[in-house]
């Protein structure tokens, strides 16, 4: 290998310098680049992608900073079919991962990474998953090709020199390789989004603590901070050492006499996650405060006075462009109008972004994410939809000043929610820790699509974490258990729908800011202070518990969007013993018994009940 120059920050960290030699070695760039996470570096990247066609610069006037990058159409998203967790154990990954043994797949990787970096720079990022320094975050350090992920993670993460000096000459780290998977030869003209499709593969290796990712330039698959690191590699960490590393959004609730609350969300993709974690309270809830500490990702850590306490590793939002206006969250439009990066969006011709339902009315002509002419009889989506924003959280108008807190923030609620269009209300409460642990495990949530022809099949999707845990997710589970056991005053668990239709297929809750409504009552039961009553699946509010000041709702549609079917929920109870039929010799045997209590109580109940009605 020809001797290269290390340009950029400085390290004295043995390990990570090995490491820098050997993936060079390996991949075989023409320079190495260590990151110092300056501006000047970021501007000199963007303006480098603008001059290949990468990067189209926005509207200097109506998109400040702001950069537009089209993604080859076959690269579009998260691929979980090529995405692999590979301990020595299969039965380490578990029934809901793909395995194949580490050696094969190190094998097959080297391979693919000899070379794969020719003609290239090799950029180095250090970065910190959570306020540098914090005692619940760590650092991770990604290798990558690709100068569009250097600026992502800039965004995404505290990257640079600051994560370099918390690293120190001894520090340990996540390695995180990535690669485009397409090397140059000389005088090869680059395409503006390399990628090799066919050759794609996101490798975690759980007991080493890194990450190979090859082929893909695409969000999860490319940054490796979020899904990879965040939480797979994490929730192996985390199970490893007593704390959670979850796929959960964070908010701060602050009431009119300046009393802060804070809950966690987990909710699958594609349920309303950005939008919750920027909740605007609605009218009838004047002087209440909503705070976003974060949107995607949660490490949640026992703090020395019992309380658990978290972070958001991440320091942007990566999030999902369609369906975002100024009604359903002005909160994130208002994060976007600077310093972004738009990724498969629409171009407009005042050179500014759109996508479909920015806008009542789309604009007459449009450059789509495909790079042609579009206009609103083309019959075909402008925006992919799976089309994204990368911005900072500071610019967010609901930051939480206290997202960069080293001592993270003491959550007092758990908030889990799938979308359901029947049967499962719009909130309950778990009796104690280990019920809400198993209401978190079998969680559903149907496909979106299906959901609008009547019978749509559920997914379930434990804490929201299928595509993400790192582990055997029956082990996932027991360690749930645990974590709860060893808190003093653990975290009240609760269970959410929002989706819930009407025999017509149309949503009877109207969402959006009055989930403000539950949440209040959320904030008061962890209080102690709001009322509930028991039900065979938990305790549930009654119409005059939840505050309905400023919305004009039907109680009797309170009483449909509360109440619960004995029989549906009979066929849900055999649905949750075939998931853990999966699990079997690793299910926490806590589970079956759940179940069994859970039918118990169904046959002792009404064959509807609907307790949200007034009796007396
Ligand atoms: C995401 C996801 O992109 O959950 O955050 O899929
Ligand atoms: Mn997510």
């Amino acid at each position: 290998m020809k001797d290269l120059q290390i340009r950029g920050a400085r390290t004295n960290n043995e390990a990570l310098l090995t490491w820098i030699e050997s993936i060079a070695h390996l991949s075989k760039p023409d320079n190495i680049h260590i990151c110092d996470g300056s501006q000047e570096e970021y501007d000199r990247l963007c303006n480098q992608m603008v001059d290949s066609g990468t990067f189209i610069r926005l509207n200097e006037k109506k998109r400040p900073n702001s950069f537009l990058s089209r993604s080859d159409p076959k690269d579009v998203a998260r691929v979980e079919g090529r995405t692999f967790v590979c301990p020595i154990d299969k039965s380490a990954a578990g029934p809901t991962n793909n395995w194949v043994h580490p050696a094969e797949m190190k094998e097959r990787l080297e391979a693919l990474f000899d070379g794969c970096m020719r003609g290239r720079t090799m950029y180095v990022i250090p970065f910190s998953m959570g306020p540098l320094g914090s005692p619940i975050a760590h650092i991770g350090v990604e290798i990558t090709d690709s100068p569009y992920v250097v600026v992502n993670m800039r965004i995404m993460t505290r990257m640079g020199q600051a994560a370099l000096d918390v690293l120190g000459d001894r520090g340990s780290f996540v390695r995180c390789l990535h690669s485009v998977g397409t090397p140059l030869s000389p005088g090869q003209k680059d395409v503006p989004w390399p990628c090799d499709p066919e050759n794609t593969f996101i490798s975690h290796f759980p007991e080493e603590r890194s990450i190979y990712s090859f082929g893909s330039g695409y969000g999860g698959n490319a940054l490796l901070g979020k899904k990879c690191f965040a939480l797979r590699i994490a929730s192996v960490m985390a199970k490893d050492e007593g704390w959670l590393a979850e796929h959960m959004l964070i908010l701060g609730i602050e009431s009119p006499n300046g009393e802060k609350t804070y809950v966690t969300g987990a909710f699958p993709s594609a349920c309303g996650k950005t939008n919750f974690a920027m909740l605007v309270p609605p009218k009838g809830f004047e002087g209440w405060k909503v705070f976003t500490v974060g949107d995607d990702i949660a490490w949640l850590k026992p703090g020395p006075d019992g309380t658990l306490r978290a972070i958001n590793p991440e320091a942007g939002f990566f999030g999902v462009a369609p369906g975002t206006n100024m009604k359903s969250n002005p909160n994130a439009m208002l994060t976007l109008t600077k310093n972004s990066i738009f990724t498969n969006v629409a171009l407009t011709d005042e050179g500014d972004v759109w996508w479909e339902g920015m806008s009542d009315e789309p604009p007459a002509h449009l450059i789509d994410w495909k790079g042609q002419d579009w206009t609103p009889d083309s019959g075909r989506p402008a925006a992919h939809p799976n089309a994204r924003f990368t911005a900072p959280i500071q610019q967010c108008p609901t930051f939480d000043p206290q997202w960069d807190n080293p001592d993270g923030v003491p959550i007092k609620a758990f908030i889990f929610g799938g979308r359901m269009s029947k049967n499962v209300p719009l909130v309950f409460q778990a009796y104690y820790w280990s019920h809400g642990v198993y209401l978190a495990a079998t969680m559903g949530s149907e496909a979106t699509a299906a959901a609008e022809k009547g019978l749509p099949p559920v997914r379930r999707d434990p804490m929201a974490m299928l595509p993400f845990c790192g582990y055997n997710m029956a082990d996932y589970w027991t360690h749930w258990l645990n974590v709860g056991r060893l808190l003093p005053n653990p975290p009240r668990i609760f269970r959410v729908n929002w989706f819930r239709r009407d025999e017509n297929g149309n949503f009877i809750w109207p969402g959006f800011g009055e989930n403000m409504r539950v949440l209040k009552w959320i904030v008061d039961r962890v209080r102690g202070q709001g009322y509930g009553v028991e039900s065979p699946i938990g305790y549930m509010p009654r119409h005059e518990d939840i505050h309905w000041d400023g919305l004009d709702y039907d109680p009797e549609t309170f009483y449909e969007l509360m109440s619960v079917d004995r029989a549906e929920s009979t066929k849900e109870a055999r649905d949750h013993e075939e998931l853990f039929d999966r699990f079997f010799d690793r299910l926490p045997k806590e589970f079956i018994h759940h179940r069994e209590l859970f039918k118990s109580r169904l046959w002792r109940s009404p064959e509807v009940w609907e307790l949200a009605r007034p009796t007396f």
